[in-house]
């Protein structure tokens, strides 16, 4: 496991899943479930900041789909695939709801909005990972996040 992340640098080719999971729409699930995803990355060499980022952005996506999504209905599963692919990992959280215009969500930056204390989640995910996706309606959302090249500056953002 300690050399997935390498061997998948390495060959171009290679796709390692790291957790392939559904998990019932209950909220009290979410804290552990975080945490046990974010234990199999502590097992890649993956620098303890992207992990901060990446445990973030996975969290919010979950809540989202539990809350919003799924709507807190426990008979309906979040399904978590998280995969490395060369050197980047990519994350994606589906639910079973009905999906949701995610074009058109207010920016949670402007005057009016700054004092809200909603409506950041997707908005902070956009800036954290290098590449966010929806499909399915918004019922899934692919982020991903490139790791730093090797010894070497990045050419991306973060
Ligand atoms: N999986 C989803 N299914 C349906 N609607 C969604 C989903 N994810 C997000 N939304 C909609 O998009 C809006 C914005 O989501 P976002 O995560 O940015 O903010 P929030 O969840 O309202 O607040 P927070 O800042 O706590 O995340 C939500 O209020 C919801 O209406
Ligand atoms: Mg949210």
């Amino acid at each position: 496991m300690v050399n997935v992340l390498q061997q998948a640098q390495n060959n171009p080719m290679a796709s390692t899943i790291i957790l392939n999971e559904t998990i019932p729409s209950k909220m009290a699930l979410v804290p552990d479930f975080i945490s046990s995803a974010v234990e199999k990355l502590r097992l890649l060499p993956v620098k303890e900041n992207d992990i901060f980022n990446i445990k973030f952005c996975l969290h919010e996506a979950v809540v989202n789909a539990v809350k919003h999504g799924n709507k807190l209905n426990s008979a309906l599963g979040v399904h978590v695939l998280i995969k490395i692919d060369k050197s980047q990992l990519t994350l994606e959280v589906s639910d079973q709801g009905e999906g949701f215009d995610y074009r058109v969500l207010p920016d949670p930056t402007t005057p009016e909005n700054i004092m809200q204390h909603q409506g950041r989640g997707i908005y902070l995910i956009r800036k954290i990972m290098n590449d966010v996706k929806f499909f399915s309606k918004g019922r899934t959302i692919k982020m991903i996040k490139l790791f730093e090249s090797k010894g070497g500056e990045s050419e991306h953002k973060n």
